[in-house]
């Protein structure tokens, strides 16, 4: 019996990061709007990423974009070239925001949504998050807001009969004109990896975890929230930086030192 203990814990080692489930943290009701009901524009395909023609302006370090990039496996870029569906952890020179590059997939069962809007209700929740995070900076009040839900997507390779595991997330791009931030709602968290699960459902080919933060795309300065590229991301739905799991907020419209991009209850 002794003979068997090794073999029993390789096992776990082997499946824990892929069916760690994290509770749901921010409640899909208090997520910004989202869905076809919401006239979100669908994204389909994969291995594609879509062009985004911006209604106002989105200052990102320095440099006032126009049209920015959604990319399936979790990325927001404002460079218009593919990147690796794997996730990379070293620096790059992309300017890109990560909410959670991992090899998601939306065309088994999830979605991948996204709209522009400067309705009211959006503008006025934004320009909340904000407020609560920057207070010395404000009150500030949010004109326009970019909203991309990744909605029950499953992982690369994920099949019916192995465990069936889904994320949702929503990345939220907002500007009052002067300043930016960007905004992470995390939802439910059950993949972290890019995986290519066997026929026997194995994870042996796993081959990185998610990488969650925000690139500068200049001098090769990053920001990596704790955890990113280990199995520990898994539980990013239980960690914040506004003091509420769940939710991230970075201030993104200038380059500054990292602790400005920060808010002060971090
Ligand atoms: C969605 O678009 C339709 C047609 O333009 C409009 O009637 C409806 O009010 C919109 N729904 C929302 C939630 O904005
Ligand atoms: C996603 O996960 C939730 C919770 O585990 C489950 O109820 C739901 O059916 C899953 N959805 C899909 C599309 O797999
Ligand atoms: C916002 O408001 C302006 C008019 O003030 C309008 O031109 C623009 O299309 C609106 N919508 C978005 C998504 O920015």
């Amino acid at each position: 019996m002794v003979g068997m203990k090794p073999r029993f814990l390789n096992f776990l080692i082997l499946i824990v990061p892929f069916v760690e489930v994290i509770n749901s943290l921010v409640e899909r009701a208090d997520m910004f709007r989202f869905g076809r009901v919401n006239n979100d524009t669908e994204y389909m395909g994969h291995h594609v990423y879509r062009a985004v023609p911006l209604t106002q302006g989105f200052k990102y370090f320095n440099t006032v974009y126009n049209t920015l990039y959604i990319h399936d496996q979790g990325i927001i870029s404002f460079k218009d070239e593919p990147l690796s569906m794997t996730p990379r952890c070293e620096q790059s020179s992309d300017p890109a925001i990560y909410p959670f590059w991992a090899h998601n997939l939306a065309t088994i069962e999830g979605q991948i949504f996204y709209r522009q809007t400067n309705n009211s209700i959006e503008t006025a929740k934004a320009s909340d998050e904000v407020n609560i995070a920057f207070p010395r900076l404000g009150p500030l009040r949010m004109q326009w807001v970019l909203i991309v839900t990744w909605e029950d997507t499953t992982p690369h390779g994920n099949m019916a009969e192995c465990v069936m595991a889904n994320n949702t997330f929503q990345a939220i791009l907002t500007t009052d004109g002067v300043y930016s931030f960007v905004i992470v709602y995390y939802n439910q968290i059950q993949y972290t990896t890019d995986h290519f699960l066997g026929p026997d459902c194995s994870t042996d080919n796993v081959r990185g975890h998610a990488r969650v933060g925000i690139n500068f795309g200049i001098l090769n300065q990053y920001l990596n929230v704790q955890g990113s590229c280990t199995r520990s991301i898994a539980n990013i739905g239980h960690s914040t930086n506004v003091c509420w799991p769940g939710k991230y907020v970075f201030k993104v419209e200038k380059f500054v030192p990292f602790f400005e991009i920060l808010p002060l209850s971090s």
